[in-house]
């Protein structure tokens, strides 16, 4: 997934505020630390753009699965540590004060043990007193089936038109994207991409933060997916 994607990423999200969401972090990972150092970890960073606001007050890193992903990001962000690696197993050898997962990356994870890994990893690499923010995916009750979703941008250069289609299977969700990209003078291609997902509800994933030794919550009011955010907050020393 977003292998193909990744050139097009940022013109796809274009109208996500990232300014006013890394604002909102950052004011939430302020009311809640009990560490005192300002090191920033985002898990499936992608692009890098909640970095690359974050980075102001706090040093940043960040980890994603997508080599194509982290090359955009390091164009953006030259200097930062990306690092190219699976939430469930990366070892950076230092701790964070916050470590973050945003915008469902955690979505992409297909069992509770690989979910269980990814929290157990973000408590690994938080320094005692720290927060991790975690916006999960979509409640089971709250998915809709054989919805169809479309999503459009244009600009000079670039037309892209993503196509979402819908379908679960008990736990298991699967969205089908259909992916049209227009460049000036190169015509337009047409690509697919199918995300596996897997739909648990908020008190299962508290369950699975408290697992991992932090301190969950679960914010209704989160960020503009409108899936609220888990909290986890490790032990201050
Ligand atoms: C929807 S994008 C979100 C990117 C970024 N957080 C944002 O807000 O724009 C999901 C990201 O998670 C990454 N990802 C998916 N599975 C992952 C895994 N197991 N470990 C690390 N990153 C993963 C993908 O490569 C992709 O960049």
């Amino acid at each position: 997934m977003f292998h193909r994607l990744a050139p097009y990423y940022d013109d796809l999200v274009g109208s996500k505020d990232y300014r006013s969401e890394s604002r909102a972090l950052e004011s939430l990972a302020r009311r809640l630390l009990r560490s005192r150092g300002r090191r920033w970890l985002d898990v499936g960073c992608g692009t890098g753009r909640h970095l690359s606001f974050l980075r102001r007050h706090f040093t940043v890193t960040g980890v994603d699965a997508s080599r194509e992903m982290l090359r955009v990001a390091r164009g953006r962000l030259p200097g930062t540590r990306l690092v190219l690696g699976d939430m469930r197993s990366f070892r950076l050898g230092s701790t964070f004060d916050v470590v973050s997962c945003l915008f469902s990356a955690i979505g992409h994870l297909r069992s509770e043990r690989d979910v269980a890994a990814a929290f157990a990893n973000f408590a690994r690499h938080l320094a005692p007193g720290g927060v991790a923010i975690v916006e999960p995916w979509i409640d089971p009750e709250e998915f809709r089936a054989g919805y169809v979703h479309l999503l459009t941008h244009r600009s000079p250069s670039v037309t892209v038109a993503r196509m979402a289609s819908s379908s679960r299977r008990g736990r298991r969700s699967t969205v089908r994207y259909h992916y049209l990209i227009g460049r000036t003078g190169h015509g337009v291609e047409h690509f697919e991409e199918v995300a596996l997902g897997l739909l648990l509800p908020r008190g299962r994933l508290l369950e699975l933060l408290a697992d991992a030794g932090l301190t969950a919550r679960f914010l209704s009011r989160g960020l503009a997916s409108g899936r609220g955010l888990l909290l986890g907050l490790k032990a201050p020393a």
